[in-house]
Order: structure tokens, then sequence, then C-alpha cells
């Protein structure tokens, strides 16, 4: 063999040992282009994904939770984290979730984990999605846009506020990769609302949120003064010149039946939080119910989110997907969710915090952390796949407690 190729076999040989190397330490760093392109059925491999967690000594969704507050000034600090009068239920959002004990079974196989779920005919990398929320492009320049690369870079689903500063179709061009799902209220003028819900059908947007639990804003006594609703950077509320743009008030369940007809897109109706409402929300058409309680901004006193989960799920939970949101702080969070019947969890406020922190990076950061932790509890409680995180894998600490 010639002096030369002979070079280029040895080079070529290392160059495959190495990579092997990096595999068997689970250590393989992929481009983030090559990323993008993974089939969603190999999510062992987005394990690798540690490209962003670490750096800046983030770690915890804590982590970035402090070096978002640090940058924000006290009125944007207290826009984002605090919620109705006296704070009641978003406190209870969080403690509820210490009152559940994860269940292990050890010596089971999780070698071959698959974190993926199916929503509305679309694979998602984890039961993890992004909760709308407003006033994203005063966290951060053009955050609109970047929450959305941030979620379509890790696979996810965004919620789109309809207070948002870009449009709509101004998104939809901007992001098209981006999964989006749209926000919308019922407003006292039903024109105006069925407009909206159609543009966002014709702009490629995969479902409507329908918010029924802000006919009117909560009592913020925290709340900043400074960050004033400004109609004028609403941007999809632009074209409605002469329209009642309220948020109504004489909204029934009938509204949802009427605004089924007016698109093909599925419904999902947020803001659920008794079985009653969630059997009214699915007798009315709704394609799936999004429990929460606007991150405790809305009703002070309303139960935390995951203790409404359970009848929810028990209601209706057989003919729709549930959701949840509200207080989501970590992967074990996560799996308790999973295990009462929740089929993707959302995060607000954390989102937030990655925005500030970092822009789309920072976003990705945090779905990046809450699906390693998912991954990791999933791995040593022995449940390799989302629909083994059964019901049986969660118990109240009371029933400790009480010897039962
Ligand atoms: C600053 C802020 C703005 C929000 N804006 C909206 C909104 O425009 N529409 C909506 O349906 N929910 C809105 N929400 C509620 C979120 O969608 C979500 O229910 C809540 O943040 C979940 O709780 P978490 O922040 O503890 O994850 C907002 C929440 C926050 C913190």
């Amino acid at each position: 063999m010639p002096f030369y190729s002979k070079c280029l076999h040895t080079y070529l040989l290392s160059q495959i040992f190495l990579y092997l190397g990096y595999l068997c330490q689970g250590n393989l760093i992929i481009p983030d282009n090559m990323i993008s392109n993974l089939p969603d059925r190999a999510p062992h491999l987005r394990l690798t994904r540690e490209i962003t967690v670490g750096k800046d000594n983030i770690y915890s969704l804590r982590d970035i939770e402090s070096a978002a507050n640090e940058k924000l000034d006290a009125g944007l600090r207290d826009y984002l984290n605090r919620g109705a009068q006296n704070e009641i239920t978003l406190g209870a959002n969080r403690e509820v979730f210490n009152r559940y004990r994860i269940i292990p079974r050890y010596m089971v196989d999780v070698s071959k984990r698959n974190l993926t779920v199916q929503l509305f005919g679309e694979t998602l990398p984890a039961p993890i999605g992004v909760s709308p929320f407003g006033r994203r492009h005063l966290f951060y320049k053009d955050g609109d846009y970047e929450v959305a690369i941030g979620a379509a870079k890790f696979g996810t689903v965004v919620g789109v506020s309809s207070g948002s500063s870009v449009t709509i179709e101004e998104l939809a061009e901007r992001e098209p990769n981006a999964m989006k799902w749209f926000q919308i209220f019922i407003f006292s003028d039903r024109n105006m609302t069925k407009d909206m819900a159609q543009r966002a059908e014709r702009a490629g947007y995969k479902a409507l949120v329908l918010t029924v639990d802000h006919n009117s804003g909560g009592i913020r006594y925290h709340d900043t003064k400074s960050v004033k609703v400004n109609n004028s950077d609403r941007a999809n509320y632009r074209p409605y010149t002469g329209a009642n743009k309220g948020i109504a008030n004489d909204v029934t369940w009938d509204d949802v039946k009427w605004l089924k007809r007016q698109v093909q897109i599925p419904v999902v109706i947020k803001g659920v939080l008794t079985a009653g409402d969630a059997r009214l929300a699915v007798n009315s058409g709704a394609d799936a119910i999004f429990v929460s309680n606007h991150g405790g901004r809305q009703i002070d006193g309303v139960p935390a989110t995951l203790e409404a989960l359970p009848e929810i799920v028990s209601e209706v939970g057989r003919e729709v997907d549930v959701y949840l949101d509200g207080g989501v702080r970590n992967g074990n969070d996560i799996f308790k969710a999973l295990a009462l019947g929740a089929k993707v969890v959302f995060v607000g406020r954390p989102a937030a915090w990655g925005l500030v922190y970092n822009g789309s990076e920072g976003v990705n950061t945090v779905l990046d952390i809450l699906y390693k932790e998912l991954d990791n509890v999933m791995a040593i409680a022995g449940t390799p796949t989302i629909r083994s995180i059964s019901r049986s894998r969660v118990r109240s600490a009371d029933d400790y407690r009480k010897g039962v």
C-alpha cells in the first residue's frame, strides 16, 4: 500500500475509534444542527444534549431563576414571579408536589428509555411544553421569537399568548418550524374572536388554547404598577379598530361549541380546575383539558393544579388528553404529574427565567434540564417509558404518616 494511503487509512481508523470511545463514555457531543435532525425515536441520544446544562454554573431551574432575577428590575420581577392577593394558590402549586412520594421499583431494565409522547399526531421528545405567557418582549429583545426558537430547538410545543407583541403571522413566518399553539380568549366582540382564531389556523398554528380563567385580571398586590398593559404592544389586537377588545364576561360553554365550528384545529380548554367543568368542556367539543390556575395569578385560594388533576383525569381522561401547568420546577414534579394522569406538563415562569437569562438558549436550557431530570428519575425509578409511569408510581405522603 502506498505510504499516503496508509496514512489516510490509519487516520480514518483512529477517528472511528475516537468516536466509539466517546459513545462508550456517553459523552458524544452532537453538533446542534445534527440534534434537530435526530429521529425522535432516538431520545437516548438527546441525553448528550448537555451543551447548555452546566454552563455559567446553571444546573437547575433554581439556578436559572436566580440568574434571571438578578437581571430583572423590581417591577418586572414582581410582574413575573408574584401571584394574586396573598399568594396562597401560588404557594400551594409548589407545596402539593412535596405531598407526593415517588415509588421506585428497582432491578428493571431501563437501558432503552423513551420519553417521547404523541400530541395531536406530532411526536414530542418529552412530555414538556411551554405555557403561553404575555409580555415576552419586556423580558428580552424579540422575546416572542426567542421563546419560540428555544422551544423549537428542543422540539416541543410553545403556547403563544394572544397578547404577544408580534402578530400571529409574523411569528409563523419567522419561526415556521416551531410547533405553535395560539392562546385565545372569547372577546366581547365575537367577530374579532373568530377572526383571530382563523388567522392562527391559516398561519399554521397546531391548536387553539382557549383560556377560561381570565374574564377579569386577578388582583395582584405585588404586581408592578410599572408594567401597565399597553394596548399598542398587543400586536394581534391592532386590526380590530372599533371592536370591543375586552375579554367577554358573558361567556358560556356554548361559546366553546361556537369556537369549535370556526376552526378545524383542536381546541384546548385552559384553566379547568374541576371535574364538572372538564365534563362540560368535553361535552362542548373540547379536544383536550389544560388543568391550570394561571400560575396562581387569578383567584387566590383555588386548588393547586396537582390537587385538581386526579378528579379531572378520572372524569375525562379516557376521552381526551389532560395537561397541567403551575409550579412545575423539576423533572420529579413532571414524573408526579404524569403518574397522576397528565399527558404533557407545561412551564410558564421557568421559560421566562430562561428567556431573561439567555434568550432562546436559556429557554432551551430550561427544557434540557427538565428533560435530563425526568430521564434521570425514570431511569432510577424503573420506568423506561412514559406509559410505565402509572398511578402506582406515586403515593401521598399522608398515607405513610397514617400507616395505610
Ligand atoms: C407573566 C405571566 C404572563 C402570563 N400570561 C398569560 C397569557 O397571556 N395567557 C394565558 O393563558 N396564561 C398566561 N399566563 C399563565 C401561564 O400560561 C401559566 O398558566 C402559568 O405561568 C403556569 O404556572 P408556572 O408559571 O408556575 O409554570 C401568564 C403567566 C405569567 C407568569
